[in-house]
Parts: C-alpha cells; structure tokens; sequence
C-alpha cells in the first residue's frame, strides 16, 4: 500500500531513526521530514538516507500553521507521526514557555492542520501522537506506570507533553480525528544530544571530564534502545487501534548511579584504561529542582495485543551505543562546537 506520511522532528534523536526505519522498510512510502532544526535537530543524523527517492526535508516550525498546512496539502498526507518537541527537562526548568510554544501550541497547530486537511474523508487517516512516560509523574513504591495511571506531570516538560497528549486525545473527541498515543521511557543509543544522561557521560568519559551525578544519584529510570522504540512506533502506527494509548518500555530499570558505575567499566575497557579509573571522574552535584525520584512502565498491553517486545538486553545496547559514540567522534565535535547550526545557518540563509 502507498501512503505519504509526515514524521515531525525526524532530526533529532528519535525521530531520525523513526525516519531511517520507514524510509528504508518502506520504499512504497513517500516520507516526509519536517523539523524546524533548532539546537536538537541534526541533519547529519540522516546522512545515510538523505538522497533516498522516497525521502523529503522540509524546514519548518510546527507552531507555523500556514507552512503545515502547506506540507500536507502539497504531499497529500495521510499519516502523521509526531515526535517534534522540546525534550530537554533541565532546559524546561529555565525556559518553560519556549516548551509551551513547541509542545502545546505546536501539537494543536499540527492537530488543527490535521483536521481540516482530513475534514471530508477521516477514513484509513492516522494522527500518531508520541509522548513520554513521564506525564504519569513520579513513582515512590515498587508500582509500574499502566496506561490508565493517572497523569501528575512535575515538571514543566512534563506538564507540556501531557497538556499535548490531552488536546490530541481532545480532538479524537471532538472532532472524531484518528488518533493514537504512545507513552515511552527513556531512550538511549545512538545520535543522541550530548545534554542527556548517557551521551553526556560518555563524551565526559572520553574527555576524562567530570562525570555530573545529580543529588545522590538514586534517581531511578526505565532505559529502552531507541531502535527498539523506532519499532515500536512502526508496529502502533501500522496496527494500533484508533483512541488507543499504549506504553512502551524497556522492563530495565536502574538507578543513575549504577548506570554511571556500569558506563565507567565499559569505557575502562574499551578505552586501556586500569579498572576504576573512569569512575574516579564521578562527581556528585546539586540536584535537578523538582528531580522525579522513579520511572517505570508496565508494557504489558503492547506485547499481549500487538506483540512487541523489546529486541536486545541493555548489556548489548549500551555497548553498541558506546561503540557507536567512539567511532563517530567527528558527529560529537560537530555538536559540541555548534559547527552544525553555523552550517545551517549558511545554508537556509541562501534558499
Ligand atoms: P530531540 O530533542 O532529540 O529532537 C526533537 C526534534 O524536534 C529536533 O530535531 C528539533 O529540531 C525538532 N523541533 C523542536 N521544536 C520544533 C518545532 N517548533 N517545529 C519543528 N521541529 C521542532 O527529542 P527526542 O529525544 O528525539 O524526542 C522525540 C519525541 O519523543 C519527543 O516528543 C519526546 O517528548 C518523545 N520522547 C522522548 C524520550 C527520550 O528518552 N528522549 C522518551 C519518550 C518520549
Ligand atoms: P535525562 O537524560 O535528562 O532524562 P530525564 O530527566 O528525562 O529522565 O536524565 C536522566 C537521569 O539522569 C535523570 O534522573 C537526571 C540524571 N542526570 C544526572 O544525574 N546528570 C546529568 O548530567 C544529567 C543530564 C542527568
């Protein structure tokens, strides 16, 4: 089956292997990337696959209804997967308005473009909301995140993921859009911002920087290869069911601190350094205002009803992650020195 499909922030982490998936499982697909490229997005991200005949950039902002609405008339769009946010939590405790604009105003401008685009033939249409876990808020017992746990989102990137689940569920409502919502876990693997947790480890780690633990470092979090979640999104938006939610995660939870351990043993090796020597760059520094003790999801409803399940061990996918940042040192400096937005600057400047 044909289909034109519009994939949102297929710049950044996620989205980019989303992007890679579709593009080369899908060659009777048109797929469309429309990424706005603020400091997150990366087109190197996308090297392989750029000059793919079924692939298309656009640059847009997602809160730009008329550039949208444009997109999806002149590709004739039937399928949406919307991933385009501001994800960063330590980001949004200093610019929570910047996570209102793209997360929350954003998601209705897309949702209203969707709708009137859509307006006379809803049918075989598909609207994919992709959200986080952390819209159900912080976990203090040995409780799982199902899909009907109530939301508490605390902090404000949370409060604006779950404001944009709300009004997507609110237009399935309403205005009978189809819909469908996935809530995951924390991603890790390859391309990913070297502000988050693993990636900013492991470019310290290779630096011999201090390694910045938050408060005591018994933060808790539920760690999913983000290859694994591009399959999730593959399976859910093929054969998910309208107004459904489903969680997605990796049943591997760990403790910040024990991750930072398990990465300092891996890059002793990988690098000849003596056992316990990286982990002598551990430092422990004040803690994130409002940190969320624990994450973690029961996804249980996705394996019973659409039999996904995670495909590798986290032992494997950090070492390949790992081995993936120490072979592409050229993609870290090009983020850490912001050569890439000077790139982008220059050229989007001449179109
Ligand atoms: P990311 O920050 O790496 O990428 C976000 C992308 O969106 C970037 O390419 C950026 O340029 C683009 N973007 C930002 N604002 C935009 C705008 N106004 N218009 C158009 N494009 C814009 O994020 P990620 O980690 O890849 O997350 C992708 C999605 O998955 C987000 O919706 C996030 O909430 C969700 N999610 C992330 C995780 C995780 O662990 N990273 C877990 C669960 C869910
Ligand atoms: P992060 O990767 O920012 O993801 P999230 O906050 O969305 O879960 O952080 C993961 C965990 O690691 C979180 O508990 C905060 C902690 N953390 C540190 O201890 N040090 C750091 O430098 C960063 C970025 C995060």
């Amino acid at each position: 089956m044909q289909r034109n499909l519009l994939i949102t922030g297929g710049a950044g982490f996620i989205g980019s292997h989303v992007v890679r998936r579709f593009v080369n499982k899908y060659p009777q697909y048109r797929i469309i990337n429309l990424d706005a490229l603020t400091y997150a997005g990366n087109l190197e991200n996308l090297r392989d696959i750029e000059n793919a005949p079924n692939y298309t950039f656009v640059k847009a902002d997602i809160c730009d209804a008329e550039a949208v609405a444009k997109v999806i008339k002149e590709h004739g769009i039937d399928g949406i997967i919307h991933l385009a946010a501001e994800s960063h939590v330590d980001r949004s405790i200093t610019d929570p308005l910047s996570f209102v604009r793209t997360n929350v105003f954003g998601t209705v401008t897309l949702l209203n473009a969707a709708k009137e685009a859509w307006k006379s033939a809803m049918e075989g249409k598909r609207f994919y909301h992709v959200s986080t876990d952390e819209v159900y808020g912080s976990l203090h017992d040995d409780s799982l995140f199902l899909e009907t746990t109530p939301y508490d989102p605390q902090s404000p990137y949370s409060a604006s993921k779950a404001a944009s689940d709300h009004f997507v569920r609110a237009y399935g409502n309403t205005y009978k859009l189809p819909f469908v919502v996935s809530n995951c876990s924390n991603n890790y693997g390859s391309h990913h911002f070297p502000e988050k947790l693993i990636p900013l480890m492991i470019n310290n780690l290779r630096n011999s920087k201090p390694l910045p633990v938050y408060g005591k470092g018994e933060n808790v979090r539920d760690w999913l290869w983000v290859e694994d979640h591009a399959s999730a999104i593959d399976t859910i938006f093929h054969n998910g069911k309208n107004g459904e939610t489903y969680n997605i995660g990796g049943h591997n939870e760990w403790k910040n601190i024990d991750l930072v351990h398990l990465l300092c043993s891996i890059m002793d090796k990988k690098l000849g350094r003596a056992a316990g020597e990286s982990a002598k760059l551990i430092t422990y520094v004040t803690d994130r205002a409002g940190h969320d003790l624990r994450y973690a999801i029961d996804a249980g409803k996705i394996e019973r009803e659409l039999g996904w399940k995670p495909s590798i061990t986290f032992e494997v996918g950090l070492e390949r992650t790992v081995d993936w940042y120490l072979a592409n040192t050229e993609w870290l400096e090009h983020l850490t020195t912001g050569a890439y937005q000077q790139y982008y600057k220059e050229h989007y400047a001449q179109r």
